[in-house]
């Protein structure tokens, strides 16, 4: 047997405290596996002395993350620090310095994963990233190799455990977002800044990822379209499970022809997903991909979206490939930069089914007056209801669902729908995905 190989934890947070306990655990595992030894040879953290009472060996501790690019025995850095200036920093100087990157930074990944990879090309090390999207499903290995002869049609995901988890707790306990937002950051799912969780971004630096693997490119972040589920309300729950309809936050991710150069979609927002489509059953912290390519068809990825245990199951993953790519250099570095794709469509331009959903005057002629607008406009309705509700005084809700139009049609209708003096309150509108 060598010598162990060296590693560098940045980061013993929820996910690097992870990674230690879980690396010493299954050591011997990985060792007959991979007939390679792994070893953490330090770890930075900020407070060096609070990690040391928590019982971290204080030999392997440093406040400095440069001690673990200029340890020559060093040889695979784990960078789980959650940053964003210090962890680009340290990415840059450990390719720089030859060593192999795996971090679970997908804000980091969305925003430079150009330059990342063009680093990693320049120095010829492989950057490895599978705890950045999908918790401990293998969705990157899975896109970046199992899939690799398909054109990828479509992803349609659950990609954030945190909302996820807040969602389906507001459905089935009745709790409130606060609450159910404090369940989430307690179990260790929500980013260090749940923010990004709960307004959709988080969901969206894990679509560019996935549509990077699947269309060739990264995506400016400014090009796609965001929600997040902060502004769902209880009444939008209840109508839709009248409706027969699950309401997620989804990423969608699709080119808009199965033929190379089309332009492709990257948007995540909350959806009507019908109550007997699979993805409508993924709750908690669970996560699901729904993956079609050209030759395989349908595929479903699922498993747990957050945590501190499937995230580390993924950095395992990414560290014995790491080991193993020592030994045998390769040619595919974790991304594979292509030219079929390379363009994103317009959000305006974007076509989608929709739920609305209005408070308005309950007199005769409303109805007439709001459908009115979305006729002028080439906008069909498939059904419309005025479901019970808590008394509102003279206000009665008014549930649409509309066929398929353009995002520019719909902002157009609702800002006129908006301005009638028998609406009240900003209408609400949730795109609808029928998956075909
Ligand atoms: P935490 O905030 O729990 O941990 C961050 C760790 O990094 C801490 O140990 C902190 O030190 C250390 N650190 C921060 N800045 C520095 C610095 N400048 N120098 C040295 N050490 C530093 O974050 P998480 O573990 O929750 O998340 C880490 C990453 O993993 C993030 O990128 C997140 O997006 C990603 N991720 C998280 C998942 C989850 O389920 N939570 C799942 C998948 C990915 P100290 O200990 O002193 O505070
Ligand atoms: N905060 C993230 C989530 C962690 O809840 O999905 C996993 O990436």
């Amino acid at each position: 047997m060598q010598h162990p190989i060296g590693i560098g934890l940045a980061g013993l947070g929820n996910v690097g405290a992870g990674v230690f306990k879980n690396l010493q655990a299954n050591r011997a595992l990985l060792r007959e596996r991979l007939g390679l030894d792994l070893e953490v040879r330090k770890a930075a953290v900020r407070d060096v002395a609070r990690r040391a009472e928590e019982g971290f060996p204080p030999e392997l501790l440093t406040n400095r993350w440069q001690d673990l690019v200029e340890d020559p025995q060093i040889r695979i850095i784990v960078e789980v620090m959650g940053r964003k200036e210090e962890s680009l920093q340290l990415i840059l100087a450990a390719i720089a310095a030859k060593k192999i990157v795996v971090t679970a930074n997908k804000a980091l990944l969305a925003e430079h994963g150009r330059d990342i990879f063009e680093a990693a090309t320049l120095h010829g090390v492989p950057v490895f990233y599978e705890a950045a999207v999908g918790g401990g499903i293998p969705i990157i290995k899975a896109l970046r190799e199992a899939l690799i002869g398909n054109h990828i049609i479509s992803i349609h995901g659950i990609i954030n455990g945190t909302s996820n988890y807040i969602l389906t707790r507001m459905r089935e306990a009745g709790l409130s977002f606060p609450e159910a937002l404090a369940e989430a950051q307690a179990a260790g799912y929500a980013e260090p800044d749940p923010s990004f969780d709960v307004n959709g971004w988080d969901a969206a630096h894990k679509a560019i990822i996935l549509a990077s693997l699947a269309y060739g490119f990264w995506i400016p972040p400014e090009q796609i379209s965001v929600e997040g589920i902060e502004s769902l309300t209880a009444a939008d729950f209840r109508f839709a499970r009248q409706l027969g309809y699950a309401i997620k936050l989804l990423g969608v991710i699709k080119a808009t022809s199965s033929t190379p150069g089309s332009e492709i979609e990257v948007r995540v927002h909350p959806t009507l997903v019908p109550e007997k489509h699979v993805l409508a059953s993924v709750n908690g912290v669970f996560n699901a991909v729904a993956v079609h390519g050209n030759v395989v068809g349908e595929t479903l990825f699922y498993g747990r979206g957050a945590g501190q245990d499937p995230t580390s199951s993924a950095i395992l993953c990414d560290i014995a490939e790491a080991a193993e790519a020592l030994a045998n250099p390769r040619r595919n570095l974790g991304f594979m930069p292509h030219g079929l794709y390379g363009r994103c469509k317009p959000l305006d331009a974007v076509l989608s089914e929709y739920y609305v959903q209005l408070w308005v005057e309950d007199r005769p002629g409303v109805i007439a007056q709001v459908a009115g607008i979305l006729g002028e406009l080439q906008i069909g309705i498939s059904s419309i209801f005025q479901p019970e509700s808590p008394d509102e005084g003279a206000m009665v809700p008014l549930v649409m669902m509309i066929h398929t139009a353009s995002h520019a049609q719909m902002r157009a209708a609702l800002e006129r729908i908006n301005a009638l003096p028998c609406v009240h309150r900003l209408p609400r509108m949730i795109r609808v995905e029928h998956f075909s």
